[in-house]
């Protein structure tokens, strides 16, 4: 068993964007600015933006960060994206999910100028990508891709089983899975809270992509020998021996499932810190202009 190391990868991602990022400044090129939005002060969404801002500071990018309480209105944050849609310093944006309930998040996201949408939720995005297009990726699917890739795991001909239907990861990475791309070229089953036969289809998955939030969902009993498991779930959950006072815990019962699988990502250390560089190089695409 070979253990997927994403903190290292993105590490080592983090200083290549950082090399590419001081080249293009000391040659008197544009500083990348990534902007975020964050509403509320929600535990997890509170984290990842601090992460995404650390990770500016590390990449040599400015970033700019926009609070607002709960309370916030609907049209308040439209005009703040319209704002943003204009400014020429700010390379991409995004808009910290999930919202409050009583804003329409599809909304906001169809506000996004898609050139600026370093998330790859815009449906321009999405559509794109479902055609092979040049688009923005968005940062989870594009951080598993980029495992995969830097790990040399064979994908093309393999079955790969994609455990949930999520716009930002389920759907998304089924579609890159299946492109004819490297890595891609892979037949692809997606399976969700409704399928019926999900551990027969499990028992056939050469790679198996849990993105169910549902910690400790795949089992030692669902998989086949030498199997490839990404483990994309981070539910937080209370624990007294942590300083932050809670854990993340994947979607995987990953002491059961490793010593059955050639290839695993471990939780914390695997796919979320890819999701960050995965960013980091969209804001840079974004800079350079060379996406749109
Ligand atoms: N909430 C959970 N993941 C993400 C993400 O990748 N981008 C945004 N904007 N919100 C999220």
């Amino acid at each position: 068993m070979q253990l997927i190391d994403g903190k290292e990868i993105a590490r080592q991602i983090k200083a290549e964007i950082a090399a590419e990022t001081a080249q293009i400044k000391n040659s008197g090129g544009k500083t990348p600015h990534l902007a975020a939005v964050l509403v509320g002060h929600d535990g997890g969404s509170e984290t990842y933006v601090s992460h995404k801002v650390k990770a500016c500071e590390e990449c040599g990018f400015n970033s700019t960060l926009i609070r607002y309480e709960n309370t916030v209105e609907e049209w308040e944050l439209l005009e703040k994206i319209d704002e943003l849609n204009r400014n020429a310093d700010i390379d991409g944006f995004i808009v910290q999910l999930p919202l409050p309930g009583h804003i329409s998040e599809q909304k906001i996201i169809e506000a996004i100028d898609f050139r600026k949408d370093v998330d790859g939720f815009h449906p321009v995005n999405v559509g794109r990508m479902a055609i092979g297009l040049p688009c923005f990726i968005s940062a989870t699917p594009a951080g598993i891709l980029e495992l995969l890739k830097r790990y040399k795991i064979e994908t093309v001909g393999k079955h790969c089983v994609v455990l949930g239907r999520s716009n930002i990861v389920g759907k998304p990475v089924a579609t890159l899975m299946m492109q004819k791309a490297t890595p891609g070229d892979a037949t692809v089953t997606v399976c969700h809270s409704r399928s019926k036969n999900l551990k027969e289809m499990c028992l056939q998955a050469d790679i198996i992509i849990a993105a169910l939030g549902q910690p400790g969902f795949l089992k030692a009993s669902m998989v086949k020998k030498d199997v490839v498991v990404i483990d994309v779930g981070t539910t937080r959950i209370p624990s007294s021996q942590t300083k932050s006072g809670y854990r993340l815990v994947g979607d995987v019962l990953f002491d059961e499932v490793a010593p059955l699988a050639s290839f695993i990502t471990p939780v914390p250390g695997g796919v979320g810190p890819m999701t960050i560089v995965s960013l980091m190089k969209n804001t840079l695409l974004a800079s350079k202009g060379e996406i749109y």
